[in-house]
C-alpha cells in the first residue's frame, strides 16, 4: 500500500526496545497463532497469557474481539479485506513488540503471503508462527459458534475451510495439534519454546 501523507518525519525515541526489555525482563515479540476457525487459537493464546502472567510477564492478546469490533470493524472476509485485516494486525503487533510486550495474535490469517508480510515487519526471532493444526472435521465438529453449519447451508459465503482457502504454514516455528494435546500441554509447548529462545 502507498503511503499517502507527505512531510512526515519519523520521531526517534530516546528509550529503545532493549531498554524496555531490560525493565520487563523479557523480549518483546509476536506469537502469531494461525489456524482454522474452531482450531483453538484464541483459547490457546489466552492460556499462554495466563501462564506468562503468573510467571510475572507482560503480555497482550490481539484477537477478533478487540480488533474486528474496533480497529477493523469496517472489514469483512473477502481476500482483500482479510489481507488488510492481517496487515493492520501485523503493524499493531509490531508496536506492541517494540513496547517490550509478549504479544499474541489469534486470527485465522489464511493466506501465507499475508502472514509472511507480517513476519517481515519484525526482526529475526521476534515473529513466532504457531500453526494451530486440527483436521477440518474436528473444527467442524466443535463448531462453537455454529458457523460451519451455516456455511454448509450456504448461509455464510467464503467461509474458511468450506468455500474459502486456508493455506497451511510451510515453516512455522511451532505446530500444535489441539485435537491430540490438552490445552495445558499445548500452552506448555509455547512456554518451553519461549524459554529455549531466551524470550523469557
Ligand atoms: S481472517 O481470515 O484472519 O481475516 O479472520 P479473523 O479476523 O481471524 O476472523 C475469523 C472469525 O470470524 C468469524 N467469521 C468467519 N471466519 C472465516 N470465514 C468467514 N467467512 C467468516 N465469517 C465470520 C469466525 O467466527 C472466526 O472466528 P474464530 O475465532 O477463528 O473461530
Amino acid at each position: 500500500t502507498v503511503q499517502k501523507a507527505t512531510n512526515i518525519v519519523w520521531h526517534p525515541s530516546l528509550i529503545t526496545k532493549e531498554d524496555r526489555e531490560k525493565l520487563l525482563k523479557q523480549k518483546g515479540c509476536v506469537i502469531w497463532f494461525t489456524g482454522l476457525s474452531g482450531s483453538g487459537k484464541s483459547t490457546l493464546a489466552h492460556a499462554v497469557e495466563e501462564m506468562l502472567y503468573k510467571m510475572g510477564h507482560l503480555t497482550f492478546v490481539l484477537d477478533g474481539d478487540n480488533i474486528r469490533h474496533g480497529l477493523n470493524k469496517n472489514l469483512g472476509f473477502s481476500p482483500e479485506d482479510r489481507e488488510e485485516n492481517i496487515r493492520r494486525i501485523g503493524e499493531v503487533a509490531k508496536l506492541f513488540a517494540q513496547a517490550g510486550v509478549i504479544t499474541m495474535t489469534a486470527f485465522i490469517s489464511p493466506y501465507r503471503k499475508d502472514r509472511d508480510n507480517a513476519r517481515a515487519l519484525l526482526n529475526d526471532g521476534e515473529f513466532i508462527e504457531v500453526f494451530v493444526k486440527v483436521p477440518l472435521e474436528v473444527a467442524e465438529e466443535r463448531d462453537p459458534k455454529g458457523l460451519y453449519k451455516k456455511a454448509r447451508a450456504g448461509e455464510i459465503k467464503e467461509f474458511t475451510g468450506i468455500d474459502a482457502p486456508y493455506e497451511e504454514p510451510l515453516n512455522p516455528e511451532l505446530v500444535i495439534d489441539t485435537s491430540k494435546l490438552s490445552l495445558k500441554d499445548s500452552a506448555q509447548m509455547v512456554i518451553d519454546y519461549l524459554k529455549e529462545k531466551k524470550i523469557i
